[in-house]
């Protein structure tokens, strides 16, 4: 059986700083990442920088730059901020790096042999900010300028010649595989936005530009440079090393399982992406999955009310692993979602210092104080105690499922209950009370508790890898052994190592802070 788990970002427009809705996309698919890691899984995580087409040679113009210098400088601050934001990926990819342009060409190659592509002339409506074309009945006026009804950035009416994918030929095919596969595109919203639209018929599709240069030129016509989504989309299987389809990476990663997007790239990745490899006689990824858009309300953030969200700052300010957790609990993956400061402190507080951090944290000094800083053995479980550690035990199925349906919300707040309920569990069991009369007993409750804290810990590792780690390194378990399968063995502990010390978790925020 196949073990082995491809999961994506966007790649990125190095046109500008980070922020945080590529944050926010890189996030969500580190968390599956390293979930499916402590699954078991060998994962391959990819992430990297989309830095062709007309828009970067537009920004490296203004700013009297080369666009490969500029690209290079840019790009290496998105690399930068995979380090900031802890993600686990495996690989960075470039489109400007030479193994990329093998790939695109052979399957621009591919494209010809099917007999996909001809030459004509394309006349109509392109946002560079995009770099996507738009019909007629998506441009809208807007104080006397062109805008996509759809992004709202406005757009210039293009005329020249295009090499043409012949999209339309593709259209049966694609509704058929929509229907045969209902989760391909997910949430369920998403798939029927790219259903209703393919079904309103699809055009051929402008696949090369002349009026620049900076991007992959088409192999047998050099005043053609490829349209940079078919460039773009291509890095996902050039990171696996095709056109070597015999390469190890490609035989086991490709297809992708899921690729992870905003719902703003939708059409190029539920679309055109999947109609370019049916040309190219390659399988399809198994799911494309759209995200909300994290809003950013003119009025809830602006420079002049000074709550404009950067990750960066947050980050410095509070840490990663806060704004990972805020990101998850505060943005229902697959809607949009508002997010404000004050709500950020109130969930660092709630959340992460009284509920985890607390249970952490009390549980810990307790033992320190009680029980010569060692893990006590348990000696008959009664069945509150049991009944708190198989809860999550017998839960583990359901939460395997939740995200391989990507409900991280749901798996998220099951998660905190446990943690609630673990407190709840501290406080009802009292084991200072057995100190004297009944110090089997006590160990017995803070054996189950540290059982326990081992668990939601591995649980809520993906989300939060870095105080998780501190917290499962204080018990001395190893990064090795954050796994799904040591939440399902009991006692993994070594009693007679003592416990390292645990510095404050999670800084509670004062108002004016
Ligand atoms: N380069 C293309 C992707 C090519 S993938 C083959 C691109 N780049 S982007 O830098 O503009 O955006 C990348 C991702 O950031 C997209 O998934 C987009 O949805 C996401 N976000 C940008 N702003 C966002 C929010 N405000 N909220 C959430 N995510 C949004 O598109």
């Amino acid at each position: 059986m196949s073990k082995n788990f491809y999961i994506t970002t966007p790649i990125y427009y190095p046109s500008g700083k980070p922020h945080m809705g590529h944050a926010y996309s890189s996030i969500i698919a580190d968390i599956f990442a390293r979930f499916k890691r402590i699954e078991g899984y060998n994962v391959l995580f990819l992430t990297g920088t989309d830095e062709h087409g007309q828009k970067i040679q537009k920004e490296a113009e203004k700013n009297k730059k080369d666009p490969q210098i500029f690209c290079d400088e840019l790009s290496s601050t998105f690399k930068s901020l995979t380090k900031t934001l802890n993600l686990s990926n495996d690989d960075f990819i470039r489109t400007t790096e030479s193994r990329h342009f093998k790939s695109v060409n052979e399957i621009w190659n591919r494209l010809v042999k099917s007999g996909d592509i001809y030459l004509d002339k394309y006349s109509g409506w392109y946002s560079v900010s995009d770099e996507a074309f738009y019909d007629d009945d998506e441009i809208e006026d807007k104080d006397g300028k062109k805008i996509s009804r759809l992004s709202g950035s406005s757009v210039e009416w293009v005329e020249e010649n295009s090499y043409f994918f012949k999209l339309s030929a593709w259209q049966d095919k694609l509704l058929e595989y929509y229907k045969k596969n209902k989760d391909f595109i997910l949430p369920l919203s998403r798939r029927n936005e790219v259903v209703s639209f393919v079904e309103k018929g699809l055009k051929d599709l402008s696949i090369s530009r002349t009026s620049f240069s900076w991007g992959i030129p088409v192999p047998t016509n050099n005043d053609h440079v490829i349209y940079v989504w078919l460039d773009a989309l291509t890095n996902y299987i050039s990171a696996l090393n095709f056109p070597d389809t015999n390469d190890r990476k490609f035989r086991n990663f490709w297809p992708a399982d899921v690729h992870i997007i905003g719902k703003d790239i939708l059409r190029f990745h539920a679309i055109y992406w999947p109609a370019f490899l049916f040309a190219a006689e390659l399988p399809l990824p198994k799911r494309i999955f759209g995200h909300g858009w994290i809003l950013s309300d003119e009025k809830k953030m602006s420079k002049s009310l000074g709550n404009i969200l950067d990750p960066i700052q947050i980050i410095t300010k509070y840490g990663v692993d806060q704004l990972r957790y805020y990101l998850v609990k505060e943005v229902s993956l697959g809607n949009d979602g508002s997010i404000s400061m004050e709500n950020l402190k109130n969930c660092i507080n709630n959340d992460l210092a009284n509920n985890y951090g607390n249970l952490c944290q009390r549980v810990f000094s307790f033992v320190k104080k009680n029980c010569n800083n060692k893990i006590p053995k348990a000696n008959n479980l009664k069945e509150v105690d049991l009944k708190l550690i198989g809860n999550i035990k017998s839960s583990v199925p359901s939460l395997i499922n939740l995200i391989n349906k990507q409900d991280l919300n749901s798996y998220l707040k099951m998660i905190v209950s446990f943690s609630f309920e673990a407190n709840k569990y501290f406080n009802d069991s009292e084991p200072w009370t057995y100190k004297m009369r009944d110090p089997e007993r006590m160990n017995t409750i803070l054996y189950t508790i540290i059982e326990q804290i081992k668990n939601i810990s591995i649980l809520l590792n993906p989300i939060i890898p870095n105080s998780t780690q501190t917290v499962l390194e204080t018990l001395n378990i190893s990064q090795d052994k954050f796994s799904i399968e040591n939440v399902l063995k009991d006692n993994i502990f070594n009693h007679n190592q003592e416990l390292k010390n645990l510095d404050i978790l999670f800084k509670k925020i004062e108002n004016d802070n």
